[in-house]
């Protein structure tokens, strides 16, 4: 069996770097979500294929619980931090599109507490199939996020001034 290497990246560096700007936090927060994401997706087709030297389920889904934990803070981090209403302080039109991507917070939320609560009880090729779904969501979710806050040139947030 494979064993899953904890991916811890965004909490210990919280612990070693007690002062960053928002939004370094933030990208921070994007690449460790998107790398234990991507990892996730990988450990789940394995599992999902039966495939030789699958990965340890239990590891598994106690990686998918402490994957939604990291969303969880960080969707509050950046509701907190007000990143959006920002963004729109500084360029109005962006505000539809704001207002969308702070509403997919919620979503993403549900959607990813309805994979962890769900994760025990589906076979591993549902939960695969239903994670990749929620990854491509996500992964389009924070790239828009991505491009509001920087194209609102919040000087600020660290974006380019
Ligand atoms: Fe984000």
């Amino acid at each position: 069996m494979v064993r899953v290497q904890e991916s811890t990246a965004a909490s210990s560096q919280e612990a070693t770097q007690p002062v960053q700007g928002d939004w370094q936090q933030i990208q921070t927060d994007h690449e460790s979500l998107r790398a234990s994401a991507e990892r996730l997706e990988g450990l789940l087709a394995t599992l999902a294929e039966e495939a030789a030297g699958a990965a340890d389920g239990h590891e598994v889904l106690d990686l998918l619980g402490r994957f939604h934990v990291q969303l969880l803070d960080h969707l509050d981090r950046e509701e907190r931090q007000g990143v959006l209403e920002r963004a729109v302080a500084t360029e109005p039109r962006f505000a539809r599109l704001a207002g969308r991507l702070r509403s997919e917070h919620d979503m993403l939320r549900t959607h990813s507490e309805a994979l962890v609560r769900g994760a025990a009880q589906l076979g591993w090729r549902p939960l695969h199939a239903r994670f990749v779904e929620f990854h491509a969501i996500f992964v389009g979710h924070e790239e828009a996020e991505n491009d509001v806050i920087w194209n609102a040139n919040l000087e600020d947030l660290g974006g380019r001034g």
